[in-house]
Parts: C-alpha cells; structure tokens; sequence
C-alpha cells in the first residue's frame, strides 16, 4: 500500500475552479438548492441524466462526464448518495470511497470533492466522511507490486459551501483518514515483514513522532512481569513476545484503556490451521493495528483525554518448542489457564494484557480482537459482535460506532455461558468443548481478567479484513473501527 500521506484541504467551493477531477454527490431525488448552480452551469445535464435513468444517484453509483461543457475541471464524476432520507456518515463515506477508487486506477493532480449539503448532517460530518472515505479510496493493498495499482492524488481538495469555517473537521478528516490508511498498511503488511519484533518498533516510532509515551516489554520483562499466558503462546516461534504500551496524557480526570490483539500471524499453533483457514491469518493483528492507529489520531487531534494503549504482539506457531495441550499458564492476575486448544491463542494473550489494564485503574476498557470464526457465522462478515460487562458502557460504544457509519451488534453474556471455561485442572480452559456460542464464550473468558472495570469486546475477525473488493473497499485490511474508537475519544468524558 502506497502509505504516503495525502494532501487533504478544504477551499470554498467555486464553480469555475480547475481540477482534474471534479465529484459531485447526487441524492435520489429532487436536485437539491446546494446543486441547482452546478446543475445550471452544466445546462441542466445532472436533472437529463436524472430524468433519463442513465444515473439514478443509487448508493456508490457513478457517472462519468468528459470535458463537461460550462466547467473548468478536465473531468466530472457524479456519485450516487441514495435517497435523502437514507443519507448518513457511512453512505457518503462509501460514496467518496467508491469515487476515489475508479480515479486513483492513474496518477492526477488535484482532485476537487464538493461536499454535500444535506437535511440529515450537519456540514462537520459530511466534511468528515466525505474526507475520510475519498481518503480510503485512495490506497490499495498492491504492497508489494513494482507497478502500484492505486495512485493516490497530490491533493484532495473538499469543496465546501460558501461561509462554512470548517478547518477544524476538515483538520479530523486529514487525521483520521491517515489513520486508516495505517492501520489498513500495518494490516497488509506481509509477516515475514511484520513480526512482534518490528511491530513493536513501528509502535514505538509512531508514538515517538506523535508524542505519545511508549514502553515496549521484551521477552526478559514479560517474565518478570509474570505475563506467562502471553510468553506460552509466544514460545513456539522463533519470533519472540512483545507488549507495547502507549499512554497518551490529554487531560481529565479519565482514563480509556484500548486493548488490541496482536497476533502477528496465526497458523493455529499444534492445534494447526488448514491451508484455507491459514491464508489470511496475517490479519489476526488488526486489533493492535487498529489500536495503535486510533490512538495517534486521539493524539493528533489533542483530545483532553487520557488513553492507555495496550497490544500484545505474538507469532502462533507449531514446534518442538510450541505450547502443548494440556499445558497450564500462569496468567498476570494470578489465574491459571489450561490451554486445550492451541487456535484459541487470542483470548489468552488478552488475558495478560487486559489484566494489565485493569491494573492501571483507567476508567473503561475496550478490546478489539479477530477472535472467533463463531463471530462470523453469527453476524457476518460485516459486523462486529460487541459483548460487555455493564449495559451502559456498552451501549456508549455502540452508539460511538454507530455514529461513526460502522456497525456492531450485542450478544448476551448471560452467567451459564461461562460453565464451558471451567477446567478440571486449572482455573479456566482456553477453549470450550462446545462450539456453539463460540463468540460469547470467547468474550466470557475475557471478561474473567478486567477485574470488573467497564468493559466492551469487540470480536471484529470478520468486518477487519475483506476477502473480495467491493464498489467501496478494497480486499484486504480495512481499518474497521478506527473511526469508531475517535468518535468514542471525541464523546469520551
Ligand atoms: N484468529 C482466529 C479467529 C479468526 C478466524 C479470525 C477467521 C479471522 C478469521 C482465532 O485465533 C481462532 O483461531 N479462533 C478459534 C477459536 C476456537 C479454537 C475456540 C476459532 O474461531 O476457530
Ligand atoms: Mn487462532
Ligand atoms: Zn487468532
């Protein structure tokens, strides 16, 4: 992925400004006030096309002018919002995506983005999604190809209405949009590549360039810091443990604490994966990724909040040296794990790591982790299963993510569903005996290390990493959720 940062700025719109592109985002329906002067200058040609069906300004829909007569821009493209009534933070933000996605296929200059004026927004958010999503749209997951498939713009620039002072999200959009693209490059980066190791010195730069402070535990202070659940998992590989912690101090009285899973890649350890199970399982980082990228964002936008950042950062694989079934951890919080399943890694690296957390007394915990392939046959590969430990911390994040135009979905975590964690032999088994229910006992096992503070799990294996491109998104790491983790700084009090 070509990770440069993009040039991002607002301008207010001028009908007779040059570009090489110019977008325009039409809804299903009535030319709306905001449109009618492009619409004139263009000698009606948006209300023809309306009115002959050959653009019907369904969602991420695109239509292309050449040259258009009565414009200074070399070309026009119009995308469809879908109905008025429907807009919302992730329809425009898919529409700029999928727009920015058919330009960038060739290298331009200055690509002009009018922002929509609608009844359901307020002007920040659609500056935002707008922004971010053309921002998406511009990178691709070619990491390693000597041709790039995707050429990202010198510069984007978000046309915006007249008097509008919108440095301030136009600012938030450039942020967050960078942050995607790092959390989606970390994502795709191959693990011969990014291994704990490197991960953790990628960590420490971006903490080091955004002023974050940033403890990185080796495989020596991970021992005497009794974290043996993430030193087992670790043991099998020749790639050795890390844990990186970040702290941001924005002011307040409150702490946040975001927990990522950092599993750098993940071949099942003895308990192997298949080759088909096995062929994306560099994405089981997407939880740090997502973590570290948030929270340099928090950073950048000075947010006045506290944030501790914790990601433990592990390869799983089989050898003579790997973890067997059967084995007992011994977990930071004093709890013991008999490990009988070898797959079921993630929970036992959190559990180190979310213990942690708890100790550090911050208010309210959220961890992010691809954890089960049982999240998937529930919800999809779209939706993230969100389980938690207090209802109203829960919906907080809930309403966060949907705010944001990202989608999660509550599972119960009613008591029984922690019998299958109880081990004959140790305090808890790493894996049930039975796969029904796998998202939740999986969240319920976490739940046994946060010590009761506030918490929320994100199991987001299915909507981080999308198999196929779509209109919108590319194949690949998506940075799912690293707009709902600022939107839930931006609330955050
Ligand atoms: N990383 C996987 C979960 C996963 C699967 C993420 C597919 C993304 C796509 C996780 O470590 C795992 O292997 N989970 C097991 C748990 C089971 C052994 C209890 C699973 O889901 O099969
Ligand atoms: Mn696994
Ligand atoms: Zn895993």
């Amino acid at each position: 992925m070509n990770d440069s940062r993009i040039r991002l700025r607002g301008e207010p719109f001028n009908l007779d400004g040059e570009a090489d592109w110019l977008v325009v985002g039409v809804v299903d329906g009535a030319i709306p006030p905001a449109l009618a002067s492009l619409d004139e200058k263009l000698n009606g040609k948006i209300s023809r096309l309306r009115e002959s069906g050959d653009f019907l300004a369904k969602p991420a829909e695109l239509y292309v002018v050449h040259e258009p007569a009565g414009l200074k821009a070399k070309r026009l493209l119009l995308v469809g919002l879908g109905p008025v009534a429907d807009t919302s933070r992730r329809r425009l933000h898919d529409a700029a995506a999928a727009a920015l996605r058919s330009i960038t296929i060739r290298k331009f200059g200055r690509v002009v983005l009018v922002v929509p004026e609608l009844t359901t927004l307020k002007i920040d958010e659609a500056i935002l999604a707008f922004g971010v999503g053309a921002v998406q749209g511009s990178h691709g997951p070619g990491v390693r190809k000597s041709e790039p498939s995707r050429h990202a713009p010198e510069e984007i620039v978000l046309a915006l209405p007249g008097d509008v002072n919108a440095a301030e999200a136009v600012n938030r959009a450039a942020i967050e949009g960078d942050a995607l693209t790092l959390a989606r490059s970390l994502v795709n980066a191959p693990p011969c590549d990014l291994y704990p190791e490197t991960f953790a010195v990628q960590i420490a730069e971006i903490a080091r360039s955004a002023g974050l402070e940033c403890e990185i535990w080796d495989e020596r202070r991970l021992a005497t810091e009794r974290m043996g659940a993430i030193l087992g998992i670790a043991q099998g590989s020749t790639r050795p443990a890390r844990l990186a912690i970040v702290r941001y101090h924005g002011g307040g009285t409150k702490t946040l604490a975001y927990v990522g899973k950092g599993v750098t890649f993940d071949s099942g350890g003895l308990s192997l994966k298949t080759n088909d199970q096995m062929i994306d399982m560099k994405c089981d980082m997407a939880g740090a990724a997502t973590v570290i990228a948030a929270t340099e964002a928090i950073a950048r936008l000075k947010l006045p909040i506290n944030v501790l950042a914790v990601m433990p950062l592990v390869e799983n694989m089989p050898s003579g040296f790997a973890v067997k079934l059967g084995d007992v951890l011994h977990s930071r919080n004093g709890r013991t794990i008999e490990i009988l399943n070898t797959d079921a890694e993630g929970r036992v690296i959190l559990a180190d790591a979310l213990a942690y957390a708890a100790e550090q007394k911050v208010d309210h915990i959220v961890d992010l982790a691809t954890l089960t392939g049982a999240v998937m046959i529930a919800l999809g590969t779209e939706i993230a299963g969100l389980m938690d430990n207090q209802n109203e911390w829960g919906t907080r994040v809930l309403e966060a993510i949907r705010a944001a135009g990202e989608r999660a979905w509550p599972l119960p975590m009613d008591k029984d569903f922690e019998e299958a964690l109880q081990s004959k032999v140790a305090d808890f088994k790493n894996a049930p005996g039975v796969r029904y229910g796998g998202a939740i006992t999986g969240g319920k096992f976490l739940e046994q290390f946060v010590n009761g503070i506030p918490w929320v799990h994100l199991d987001i294996a299915g909507p981080a990493w999308a198999e196929k491109d779509s209109a919108s998104k590319d194949s690949g790491g998506t940075g799912a959720y690293v707009r709902s983790l600022i939107e839930l700084a931006c609330r955050y009090r």
